[in-house]
């Protein structure tokens, strides 16, 4: 399979073969070597606010505790217990003063310098007269890094701290998660898609292209506009497989609510704010599965309203998908737009939103086809060579860090993913 990858994954080229889509011993490769080694994002700061609160996440199909010691410390650890794995925290949030296993009942500390700490077992002094050796039994903890309040975290014990992996993607995060002080709105939404992983990731790192068809409706809205589209914004290739697109409006018109401009002010460099100051939306993916987006703005109730979402796009198997999506509002901002923002999510971007049933389904029919047995063993060339010889722009064009391309129709993004993605599949096997 590996020799298959070498010879077959050519993005240099803009061919990616079709089996890759769905290939079982592709997931497991990439569950093991990219899910296992990469910087994965496992939730906000927002969500674990106390010492005490937690958050069950998963990191590959491995299930993950993120508890808060203290005010400033938020660390992760396998949810499994250390005398005979059972999971330790069995709910998705909440608020203890230890872990106790439900199995035998070993306790683990979820506060303070005891956070993640073996505290004791039941009738201890009898059970284990010879005494516990209470530092082997801590639990199995990942490294563990912050950004704008997004938590990420690791199993590699070395490698590029999360400053380094994010590298040029943080000035974009920036503009959605950094430009005020953010809150997760509820809890993660969840929900199951009949795709593997990678494709949902592809497109939003690197695919403005399908907008113009697979959600037509947007014409009929005119929000799109025929002939401007394809000019009116950039294709980034952020480096490192991240990768995105900024949308603009030739008007130099904020949606944004004016109540924020002082707070963005603040938070954002020139350049920032000047993008954010024409920003139509912006949809991108860091690799490998953390897919940012502000979407299109929509009119909800006669104002135009967006939002500021956030996505894993969380491996359940080769063909299948668990999306967890979070949507994100500024604290301080007025009523109207929490209100109004939160209709505009789930109209849009959410389990039941227009441009989910889009995307799903097309998705979807990929997968079907990638899995018919006449691809399996023979490479079925897939085109990704849209934009190869397009020039990239200089800085004095646009202010954002990156590869920057005119316009939508580059597919950069996507050979860069597929180049990284290769490169740490075939990673120790050369
Ligand atoms: Fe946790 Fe036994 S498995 S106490
Ligand atoms: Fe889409």
């Amino acid at each position: 399979l590996e020799d298959r990858i070498r010879k077959a994954v050519l993005p240099e080229q803009g061919r990616i073969p079709m089996f890759t889509y769905t290939d079982p011993g592709v997931y497991e490769l990439e569950i093991e070597r990219i899910f296992g080694r990469s910087w994965l994002f496992v939730g906000h700061v927002s969500e674990v606010p106390r010492a005490g609160s937690f958050v069950t996440r998963t990191m590959g199909e491995e299930s993950v505790i993120v508890g808060r010691g203290d005010d400033s410390v938020v660390r992760v650890f396998l949810n499994a217990c250390r005398h005979r794995g059972m999971r330790l925290a069995c709910e998705d949030f909440g608020e203890v003063n230890n872990w106790r296993c439900p199995y035998h009942g070993f306790t683990y500390g979820s506060k303070g310098d005891f956070l993640g700490t073996f505290m004791g077992a039941p009738f201890e002094k009898v059970a284990y007269p010879e005494g516990l050796d209470r530092g082997a039994l801590h639990l199995v903890e990942a490294r563990c890094e912050v950004y704008q309040g997004l938590i990420f975290a690791t199993w590699a014990k070395r490698g590029p701290s999360l400053d380094e992996f994010l590298g040029a993607a943080k000035w974009y995060l920036d503009l959605i998660v950094g430009r005020a002080e953010m809150e997760v709105v509820g809890h993660p939404e969840r929900w199951m898609v009949p795709t593997g992983w990678r494709l949902p990731a592809e497109n939003f790192a690197s695919d403005a292209y399908h907008t113009a068809t697979a959600h037509s409706f947007l014409q009929r809205l005119q929000m799109v506009k025929g002939a401007d589209f394809g000019r009116s914004g950039y294709h980034v290739d952020v480096g490192g497989g991240h990768g995105l697109g900024v949308g603009v409006h030739s008007d130099e018109q904020s949606y944004f609510p004016t109540e924020l401009a002082e707070e963005y002010a603040r938070n954002l460099d020139a350049g920032q704010l000047h993008t954010l100051s024409r920003l139509k939306n912006l949809h991108g993916n860091v690799f490998p599965n953390f897919t940012f987006l502000i979407p299109n703005f929509i009119e909800v109730e006669g104002k135009l309203v967006s939002g500021a979402m956030l996505r894993v796009w969380q491996p359940a198997g080769p063909n299948r998908t668990q999306v967890w999506s979070w949507h994100f509002v500024e604290k301080n901002a007025p009523e109207w737009w929490k209100k109004l923002g939160k209709r505009m999510y789930t109209q849009t971007f959410s389990s039941s939103g227009m441009f989910d049933q889009d995307d799903t389904e097309n998705w979807e029919m990929q997968t079907r086809v990638s899995d018919a047995a006449l691809y399996r063993d023979e490479e079925l060339d897939l085109h990704y060579g849209m934009g190869m010889t397009m020039p990239t722009l200089g800085k004095d064009e646009f202010p954002g860090p990156g590869d920057v391309y005119d316009g939508k129709f580059s597919e950069s993004a996507a050979r860069t993913y597929y180049r990284v993605w290769r490169d740490r599949l075939l990673e120790g096997t050369r």
